[in-house]
């Protein structure tokens, strides 16, 4: 098992190891004596609920469970209510927690509804998604969507503990798991040269409780820097202003980890003296690196995204393999930009 210890505004250890899902009622004994509400969805919670019920229960926890339909469209205002209205029916207080166990879509949801239940109750994230792992259940950001968006209500409120089981991935759809290895390519391309090496040498056969907690701990070393998102923590966008433009073009057909994959490649190719590599490595792993939308058609979408400040746009450049840079552009540029990574 490895551990890694991320230093914010609240401290907290990201568990990593196989078999860890049978501890989480030790585990959460430490952090809650009284109740926990675990939340699923429909997919995870009949494969990992019953596993984890049974830890908790066995530690002397009362616990309750609730699971969500799968997918986006359960980070939602409504399911954000129906939680808390929940959380209120089973009368938590601030000493008991919220276990969040499933993919980010649970991980956002569960987090978003302990973040404001109560103005605040703490929250394990047991990650069951390798996006999960190495993204969404570390850092504490949380969310829902609105017709207007996605994530446009969330709010920073960082888990109490995250215990990562890479034995919970075996079951998930290759698809799915692909998605995840454009997050941790995109780690790798930001910060790990090494990691890059490796992940080209092992392909998707890549040592998960390695590869994981290394994704972590470059996550955990941005966080410590910048837990609010005012600049550095802006990296670990790389792709994603093209990538999130891909899925609302495509009206979110695409997944996300292949939009990253897609946007990753473009801002590569417009920027980076390692393009050749990044793509033929996003390629071996079966992800998309072209796009059928127009650069105009991406700009557009680009520039209805939240994250746009004034005519200014921030975009993340990979000039080398380990060698990020963030580029401050004027929105005007950003279809010449796209053009160029075509
Ligand atoms: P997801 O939660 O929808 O999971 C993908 C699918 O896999 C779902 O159908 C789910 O039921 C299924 N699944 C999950 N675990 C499984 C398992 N072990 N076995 C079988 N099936 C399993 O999607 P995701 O890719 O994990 O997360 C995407 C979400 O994360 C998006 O909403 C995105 O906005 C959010 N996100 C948040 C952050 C953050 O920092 N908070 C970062 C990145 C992404
Ligand atoms: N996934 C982006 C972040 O945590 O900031």
């Amino acid at each position: 098992m490895n551990v890694v210890r991320v230093e914010a505004s609240r401290a907290y250890e990201v568990k990593i190891g196989r078999g860890l899902l049978e501890t989480i009622g030790g585990e959460a004994a430490k952090i809650t004596g009284g109740q926990a509400l675990v939340v699923s969805d429909e997919t995870v919670a009949p494969l990992y609920l019953a596993k984890a019920v049974g830890s908790l229960r066995q530690a002397g926890l009362t616990v309750s469970s609730v699971s969500v339909p799968a997918g986006e469209a359960s980070k939602s205002p409504e399911y954000y209510v129906n939680l808390l209205n929940i959380l209120a029916a089973k009368r938590l207080t601030r000493s008991d927690a919220v276990i969040a166990l499933g993919g980010g879509v649970v991980g956002d949801l569960a987090g978003f509804a302990a973040a404001t239940y109560l103005r605040g109750i703490p929250v394990i994230q047991i990650p069951t998604t390798l996006l999960a792992m190495v993204d969404s259940s570390v850092g504490g950001k949380t969310a829902i969507d609105l017709p207007a968006g996605k994530n446009l209500v969330g709010a920073f409120h960082q888990p109490s503990l995250v215990l990562c089981d890479p034995d919970v991935l075996t079951t998930l759809p290759e698809d799915v798991f692909r998605d995840g290895c454009a997050e941790v390519i995109k780690t790798a391309v930001l910060f790990d040269r090494d990691l890059f090496d490796h992940l080209r040498a092992d392909g998707t056969d890549f040592d998960r409780e390695e590869v994981i907690s290394r994704c972590v701990a470059h996550k955990r070393d941005v966080v410590a820097r910048d837990e609010f998102d005012t600049g550095e923590r802006q990296l670990l966008n790389l792709g994603h202003t093209v990538g999130h433009a891909v899925e609302a073009c495509s009206h979110f057909t695409v997944s996300h980890g292949k939009a990253v994959a897609i946007g990753t490649a473009i801002m590569a190719r417009a920027f980076s003296a390692d393009a050749d590599e990044i793509v033929s490595v996003l390629r071996a792993f079966g992800l998309p690196t072209e796009t059928e939308f127009t650069p105009d058609e991406l700009a557009n979408a680009a520039l209805a995204d939240k994250k746009r400040s004034g005519d200014t746009l921030a975009l993340v450049v990979p000039e080398r393999i380990g060698k990020p840079r963030i580029a401050k552009i004027p929105v005007g540029e950003l279809p010449t930009v796209i053009k160029a990574g075509f």
